[in-house]
């Protein structure tokens, strides 16, 4: 079972999208099932994707899909959403070496499909203009996934980002850094200090923005982003702005949620909902 608020909202722009979901599996299905649909209407639709834990059962479920022949993904353009600066290149963990293991290629694209900002470029502040006039070139981002930092950032928006920022280098609030670890043996000295990261006002230009967070470290980050006022303090409550925002929760990720029944009661009313 699923919950999600009434689409009268979302197409308002006065609120997001809710769905509530058991686990971050059914998280993953959901939203894979939504860029699968995108790439029927639209085969060479511009994906924009998010590293870290949480996307991983997204992109295990739309390759599940693409391996099915539920969809051809052959023609799916996929760009990157941040990246830190000054990993030496083909560093395991940079989002370039990250995303073509995750994402490129268990879809089985080839590497000129795919697109990011350029972390080790020797005039940064140029490659940060260049990764937004590409973007626009490219038509803009179809659907852009996102995940959320405890700390409510988006991308690598930390707290006090503009909410209209154009893709910067920003430097690493000492919370990422320790959540980050982990994907680096454990030892935080190891994590860049510096990232660029589309910024807030890039993100909103996305047709559709898809945020997933599971677990319940991330329940406060997820209250204060939906129902707490639009605020630089929570890079993620900029997505109250968007006209399609969907926000896919798991039950602990919810449970800061004081709308959380009226989520589920609102989809429990509309026995035909077909997705996000
Ligand atoms: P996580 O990261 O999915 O690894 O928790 C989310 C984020 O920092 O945006």
């Amino acid at each position: 079972m699923v919950y999600t608020t009434d689409r009268v909202f979302t197409e308002t722009g006065i609120f997001v999208e809710v769905v509530i979901v058991p686990d971050s599996a059914a998280g993953g299905e959901l939203i894979a099932e939504a860029m699968a649909d995108l790439l029927r209407r639209k085969p060479d639709a511009l994906l924009g994707v998010a590293t870290g834990s949480t996307p991983l059962p997204i992109y295990e479920a739309l390759a599940a899909k693409v391996a099915a022949k539920e969809v051809d993904a052959s023609r799916a353009r996929i760009c990157q959403l941040d990246e830190y600066v000054g990993l030496p290149a083909g560093h395991p963990e940079s989002y370039r070496s990250v995303v073509l293991r995750e994402v490129v290629e268990p879809l089985g694209l080839n590497q000129d499909s795919f697109m990011g900002p350029d972390g080790a470029a020797e005039d940064v502040a140029a490659a940060c203009a260049a990764y937004d006039r590409a973007l626009a070139e490219a038509g803009g981002v179809d659907l852009q996934l996102l995940g959320i930092g405890t700390d409510g950032h988006i991308g690598f928006n930390e707290p006090c980002s503009s909410l209209a920022s154009r893709t910067r280098i920003k430097t690493l609030t000492q919370q990422t850094r320790v959540d980050n670890a982990r994907f680096f043996d454990g030892d935080i000295e190891q994590v860049p200090h510096h990232v660029i990261t589309q910024g807030i006002g890039t993100i909103l230009e996305a047709r559709h923005l898809v945020l997933l967070a599971t677990g319940e470290a991330k329940a406060d980050a997820v209250a204060l982003a939906v129902e707490g006022p639009l605020s630089a303090l929570v890079p993620a409550s900029a997505l109250q702005l968007h006209p399609h925002a969907t926000v896919v929760v798991d039950e602990s990720a919810a449970s800061g949620l004081k709308l959380a029944g009226y989520f589920r009661a609102t989809y429990a009313a509309k026995p035909d909902w077909q997705g996000i």
